[in-house]
């Protein structure tokens, strides 16, 4: 598919842009352009371009605004030491949104048109990619229903769009571990629904639990399965992982309702390589508090494209909190993390062809 493009002076100054890129945060700033692929029933997909980035102009009886029929994605592109950038595995992503769109009604976009819009957005603005210790240029590709019409009805017209925004660490200032809130009074997803799709729904739904969060000091809150024994699913934005003693790493196993992380599966492959043992399974509240109180539970840690890996410092509830083992970056979450930065900036071998130049 050929793009168009339909370059823009920048948008912001050069002098501006460093500063950005200085101490970016996530999802504060974004680059000089877009790419976008137009689809229609009648038409299919066409007009791709790059082209300046702005506000979207939208019928206000676009599906999207009213029904939510909407996907999206996340992956980073990363600056290596010759000065290359890199994007990490852009096909599972491509994959991914696939899936999510077959849950939501969109149509599916060929993945190799997904990773050449990705691949045009970030060779226009690669002076964007930031260079910086666990630093990269975070891409939000997503696709929206834009026929204006009110019947629940899968949309006849749906746009893609590709933005670009350059993001150091998720949770603010230097790697550190958080606290995390225990959703008790609401749950993220339901069988049959739409948990492992990308979808922006799925993340508004996330906000009440959210807040309760946040006023509780935990940036991150923690979703349970109360249909089956109060099982862990996932964290508001991202997968979660269990240490335990004797090197088995456990993570919840994919039953439909949990986000089917593309850095969670690079953990997984890592730490077979590791010599870990790897466990995807039903893990419950109730094993969890059990595992910290007999100490068999050594580390747990969040993961996702945004996260990277974070450990998790306690889990506080209205019951109180439970408390986890202090680690370094020595532990098992250290050496996977370090070992996943190092293929995504160059600095480790990429035995897998997981880089994308
Ligand atoms: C990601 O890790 O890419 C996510 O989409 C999580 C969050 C920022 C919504």
């Amino acid at each position: 598919m050929e793009f168009a493009q339909h370059l823009s002076d920048h948008r912001v100054s050069e002098q501006e842009r460093t500063k950005i890129l200085q101490n970016p945060g996530f999802g504060n700033f974004f680059t000089d352009h877009t790419a976008v692929i137009d689809w229609s029933a009648d038409a299919g997909w066409h007009n791709a371009r790059v082209e300046p980035y702005g506000p979207i102009s939208l019928d206000p009886a676009a599906s999207v605004l009213h029904y939510g029929q909407e996907v999206f994605e996340g992956l980073k592109a990363y600056r290596h030491e010759d000065g290359s950038v890199r994007t990490f595995r852009p096909g599972k992503n491509g994959e991914r949104i696939n899936a999510s769109a077959r849950r939501l009604a969109l149509p599916e976009l060929p993945v190799e048109h997904f990773v050449e819009a990705v691949r045009q957005l970030v060779a226009v603005d690669q002076d964007w990619v930031p260079s910086g210790d666990g630093e990269a240029l975070y891409l939000r590709p997503f696709m929206i229903a834009t026929e204006a019409f009110l019947g629940v009805r899968p949309a006849r017209e749906v746009s893609f769009r590709v933005i670009a925004s350059p993001a150091g660490n998720y949770f603010g200032g230097e790697l550190h571990a958080v606290p995390i809130w225990l959703s008790q009074n609401f749950a993220r997803a339901g069988h049959g629904g739409t948990g492992e799709a990308k979808c922006g729904g799925n993340y508004a739904a996330s906000l009440a639990a959210q807040m309760e969060a946040e006023a509780h000091g935990c940036p991150q809150v923690l979703f349970l399965d109360p249909t089956d024994d109060f099982s862990v699913e996932e964290l508001g934005g991202m997968n979660v992982f269990f240490v335990l003693e004797g090197g088995t790493l456990v993570t919840p196993r994919l039953n439909g309702n949990i986000l089917h992380g593309i850095t969670r599966d690079s953990v997984l492959q890592l730490a077979r390589e590791m010599d870990l043992t790897v466990e995807e399974r039903k893990f419950t509240l109730d094993e969890w508090r059990e595992a910290v109180a007999n100490g068999t539970l050594k580390e747990a840690f969040a993961c996702g494209t945004a996260a990277v890996i974070t450990p998790i410092a306690e889990l506080r509830s209205a019951e109180g909190t439970m408390v986890l083992p202090e680690t370094t970056s020595d532990s098992v979450w250290g050496s996977i993390r370090a070992k996943l930065l190092g293929v995504q900036r160059g600095t480790v071998e990429d035995t897998h062809g997981w880089l994308t130049r």
